[in-house]
């Protein structure tokens, strides 16, 4: 049985004050749902202030990205290490990095060792463009992000994949949960021929891109689904308490 998750990616949001209201608001209400993973990740200056929030409650931490290095000179870098010692989780390969800040597939992959390296659970983003969509390539791109990410990577009990199609994101255009559900079994099954059977069943996979607490149980109800990677709804917190307690009641 794979744990869901419900991940909240707080994106360039919030001050470190505004973080600090939302996570109260959210807490004793998430505290309780005991069968979620309930991941939150704030930006980086704010991850000190939410841990100590959350401290002893059942909600995880989770970072948005890292630099692959351990230390040294590179201006405004943070660490795997920086990071292993505040929060258990780190999203990898996000397309707004690979958009906006030219991550490549080596990149990714190099974040996704040191990440491992250090302890931490990445959170590894994959999906395809809606030029790529149209063009009928998403399994394909998909099969490509999977093997480029994961070369080399032998070891994969604390990955967890997100099939967030770039044109669902921020757009108020959700793919339908049969669309997230073939293709998200489709990474599946290429998890299996990249390393094992047994592998496959294990890895979570989430959907990412316009989730909202309306369309939530459509994605949660599919058998390939095992949670959400909710970027807008996530910065409100009736909105993300609604989809954790769907994906609870649904995932029973
Ligand atoms: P969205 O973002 O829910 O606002 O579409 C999802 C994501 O980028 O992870």
């Amino acid at each position: 049985m794979r744990v869901p998750i419900i991940a909240g990616n707080w994106k360039m949001n919030t001050t470190v004050s505004e973080a600090i209201k939302l996570v109260n608001e959210m807490r004793s209400r998430l505290d309780e749902i005991t069968n979620v993973d309930k991941v939150i990740c704030p930006p980086f200056v704010s991850l000190a202030a939410v841990g100590e929030l959350i401290k002893g409650s059942s909600i995880k931490l989770g970072a948005q990205n890292l630099y692959f290095e351990e230390k040294g000179a590179y201006t405004g870098e943070i660490s795997p290490l920086m990071l292993a010692d505040l929060c258990e989780f780190v999203i990898i390969g996000h397309s707004e990095r690979r958009q906006y800040f030219n991550e490549t597939g080596e990149i990714i992959n190099n974040k996704v060792r040191a990440a491992l390296r250090a302890g931490l659970k990445p959170i590894l983003c994959i999906g395809e463009r809606l030029e790529e969509n149209e063009a009928g390539r998403t399994k394909e791109v998909v099969t490509e992000q999977l093997r480029s990410s994961l070369a080399g990577i032998d070891y994969l009990s604390s990955l967890t994949i997100a099939y967030e199609p770039v044109w669902a994101i921020g757009t108020g255009k959700a793919a339908t949960g049969e669309q997230a559900n073939e293709t998200i079994s489709f990474i599946r099954h290429n998890v299996a021929k990249l390393y094992d059977k047994e592998i496959a069943q294990d890895v979570r996979i989430l959907y990412g891109g316009s989730v909202t607490a309306e369309n939530a149980a459509e994605f949660i109800n599919q058998p390939e689904i095992d949670g959400a990677l909710v970027g807008g709804a996530s910065l409100k917190a009736p909105q993300f308490m609604r989809i954790v307690k769907q994906t609870s009641e649904i995932k029973q």
